[in-house]
């Protein structure tokens, strides 16, 4: 049992405490002090248990690579498991909640939608989509980037991975939402997600009799070869579509909307970018990392284990922070600092292992697009308010930063 002393502990596992954005000076001193923490249950707490908290990078980095420990299904004798601190009945059935064998039979189903070529095919349309949404900034006024553009780009990237009406998006992106600020460490926000199971539920229908040249359509047709050579069951499918329509979502428009705000708020890097458009890709990177717009995962020991002298037992939970990794002294030169030629940058802002982003490619071609378009027509950003964090502990979700812009004719 690890106990804090000289700093104001932190309930990791509510929600409140991340209404600020990350809670960064407390990971910097559980990085010096007590890299595998102890988190003793508190009234918020998910299951009543306490959960073990790693926040240096090359303990995380075991954690990960290290999967028949550090389970990503189930661990002791739980009946629940998964990645986030609460325990799911749904672990060992959805794609990031299974280990191998298992976990590497469903991602061979949708691996085929988000290969190098497979994402490059959409670039055209992409960039085309980015322009319409710059076409509609209201210019000489203030607006929301995350409602004009960040949370739409991904959005409608998505759907068209996954073959969804573009006109059924933003009832989705609601319920996320919603679901998202209704979010609780015990209740996931039920009624939100019942909704979004409840269109899964018709949209696989519809792929099974109608298939289309999309990755639903691919999923609700394959089968399970190397297991039985059954086809996936309707809650199986579901699964896939509540995993994919949000990761698709939620996750980039921080990168995006967080990375912009980076560059607005250090000028000599937007100017930088602006002479050298080659360093489209680091700043990317530098996007990710600065944002780790997805926080923190779970895994349960499976066998009774050490990590970095400290004994774990099996059936604990432990949580690994990437965020925390991201601002890693040992690992990052002056890590507090933004900055867009950082190299290497060996974030883990994308996982690492087994479970590494499957949409890394999708989410590396929407920022490249977005940087570039946005970088070509406008000729000057401006902050028109602060940002606001979505208060939740998975996500570092923006919920809305105001901006003005000037675009370039308008400039010249
Ligand atoms: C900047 C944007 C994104 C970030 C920061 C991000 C982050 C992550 C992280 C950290 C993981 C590892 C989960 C684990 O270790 O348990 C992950 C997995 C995953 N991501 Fe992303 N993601 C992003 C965008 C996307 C997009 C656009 C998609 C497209 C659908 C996507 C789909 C997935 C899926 C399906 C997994 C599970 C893979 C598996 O378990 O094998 N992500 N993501």
């Amino acid at each position: 049992m690890t106990a804090v002393p000289d700093i104001a502990a932190v309930d990791l596992s509510d929600d409140a405490s991340f209404r600020d954005g990350f809670p960064h000076g407390f990971f910097t001193w559980l990085r010096r002090n007590d890299p595998v923490h102890w988190h003793e249950p508190t009234a918020v707490t998910p299951d009543g248990e306490g959960f073990w908290v790693v926040s240096r990078y090359d303990d995380i980095m075991e954690v990960l690579r290290t999967p028949e420990i550090f389970s990503s299904n189930t661990g002791g004798a739980r009946q629940g498991g998964g990645t986030t601190l609460k325990d799911e009945r749904a672990a060992g059935k959805i794609l990031n909640y299974s280990d191998d064998p298992h976990h590497r039979v469903l991602r061979g189903l949708v691996n085929k939608g988000f290969t190098t070529q497979a994402v490059g095919a959409l670039e055209a349309e992409l960039r085309r989509r980015a322009n319409l949404l710059i076409d509609a900034f209201p210019v000489g006024q203030a607006f929301d980037f995350v409602s004009h553009f960040s949370r739409e780009l991904p959005l409608q990237a998505i759907c068209i991975v996954l073959g969804v009406p573009q006109e059924d998006r933003l009832r989705l992106c609601e319920l996320i939402d919603q679901g998202l600020e209704a979010d609780s460490p015990n209740v996931l926000a039920k009624e939100y997600f019942v909704q979004i199971m409840d269109y899964a539920r018709g949209i696989i229908a519809d792929k099974r009799h109608n298939p289309r040249d999309d990755i639903l359509s691919k999923i609700v047709h394959a089968r399970l070869d190397e297991e039985d050579g059954r086809a996936l069951t309707d809650e199986e499918l579901i699964n896939f579509f509540v995993l994919l329509f949000p990761a698709g979502a939620e996750t980039t428009r921080s990168a995006i909307g967080g990375g912009l705000r980076a560059l607005i708020e250090h000028p000599e890097q937007l100017a930088m970018l602006r002479d050298d458009p080659g360093l489209v890709k680091s700043a990317g990177e530098e996007f990710v990392r600065w944002m780790t717009p997805s926080i923190y995962k779970r895994r349960t020991v499976t066998e009774d284990t050490t990590l970095a002298g400290t004994a774990l037992q099996r059936g604990d939970k432990v949580s690994v922070w990437e965020m925390s990794a991201n601002r890693d002294e040992a690992v990052f030169e002056d890590p507090f600092r933004f900055d867009i030629t950082r190299r290497p940058n060996r974030h883990i802002g994308f996982g690492f292992g087994a479970h590494v982003c499957l949409g890394a490619g999708l989410a590396r071609l929407e920022i490249k697009i977005a940087i570039e378009e946005l970088l070509r027509r406008i000729a000057h950003f401006e902050l028109a308010g602060p940002a606001r964090w979505v208060p939740n502990n998975r996500l570092l979700g923006l919920r809305d930063l105001q901006l003005t812009v000037t675009m370039k004719e308008q400039a010249s």
